[in-house]
């Protein structure tokens, strides 16, 4: 893509409020350039060289952190990974205060994941500089939603007028929730099925439904989730056995979808809960893609909004 034909980019990734969809097809053409990179012998760029990004994840994290760290690494960054554990908030500093620190460091750029909504926001706010949402409480994941739609796109083509099904706990879900901002953006509808204590209220830019066989009928991909059971008050479920009864997603159940439709999973996956274990390992699942295409996808959001042209 020529520069002119290139769009300006927002200063930060928090979720898709600020991104049009001429940015979003943008990012994910260049995602497209970065698989490229990332199936030569020698994957590394230098594109950006001299630029330092660093990760702070107050949560748990294998793939976000693991792909983020290489993402910038294969572009020639410097990269520091800060980790809440081992860090001086267990000796009660704060989320700003820890920031601030890292700050006078020279970062570039931060990869934040926390475990409530709007500390993205405020950390932009803080620092002024570009703040990828790596999942914030119940809020946002937007790359992985990213993630996410390059993967169905390369499987299905174009999303315009595809159907896409999420099921699980609707409720605790940052991917749901990004998910529902952004596939309709490309065209898609998404239906989200949960049983009713684990779907909110309401969810922009989706559905909602507590009847698996109407949210898998006919769908052109199914998003299976994870049981969030660490932001879940007790009481919400009856019981393990019955949500598996009633929403587990089985190779029997998903015949009510298209034939061949994909299954995605954001991972953790807790097989034989939310999917019949074995579902994962056949063709039909996209489970392992969706991580080879989050490096890529991670890579042109950096390079965006390193580089890029900013708005
Ligand atoms: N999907 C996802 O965010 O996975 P991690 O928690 O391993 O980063």
């Amino acid at each position: 893509m020529s520069e002119s034909a290139t769009p300006t980019f927002p200063k930060h990734l928090l979720d898709f409020r600020d991104w049009s969809r001429p940015q979003v097809e943008s990012l994910l053409e260049t995602a497209q350039m970065m698989q490229e990179v990332l199936s030569r012998p020698v994957k590394k760029v230098p594109a950006l060289t001299g630029f330092t990004v660093a990760t702070v994840f107050f949560e748990p994290s294998t793939r976000t952190r693991l792909s983020f760290e290489l993402a910038a690494r294969r572009m020639s960054a410097d990269v520091v990974s800060f980790a809440s554990a081992t860090s001086s908030t267990t000796k009660g500093e704060t989320y700003k205060d820890t920031l601030r620190t890292l700050d006078q460091m020279g970062i570039d750029a931060y990869i934040l994941r926390v475990d409530a909504a709007g500390v993205c926001h405020q950390a932009f706010g803080w620092l002024q500089k570009p703040i990828i949402n790596a999942g914030d409480g119940w809020r946002a994941h937007p790359t992985q939603a990213l993630l996410d739609a390059f993967t169905l796109r390369e499987k299905l083509g174009s999303l315009e007028g595809k159907k896409i099904a999420i099921v699980g706990d609707i409720l605790h879900s940052r991917v749901a929730r990004s998910n529902a901002e952004l596939l309709p953006m490309l065209g898609a509808s998404v239906v989200a099925c949960g049983p009713a204590t684990l779907l909110p209220g309401h969810l922009i830019g989706a559905s909602l439904t507590t009847n698996l066989k109407e949210a898998l009928s006919e769908a052109d991909a199914v998003m299976v989730l994870r049981l969030q059971k660490e932001r879940m008050d007790k009481g919400l479920l009856p019981s393990l056995p019955e949500y598996i009864a009633g929403y587990q997603v089985t190779e029997e159940r998903l015949r009510w979808a298209k034939p061949q439709a994909p299954l995605l999973h954001p991972g953790p996956m807790n097989r034989d809960v939310e999917l019949e274990g074995s579902l994962a390992d056949t063709p039909r699942s996209l489970v392992e893609r969706q991580v080879a295409n989050g490096q890529a996808v991670r890579m042109a959001v950096l390079y965006h909004l390193l580089v890029g042209k900013k708005s």
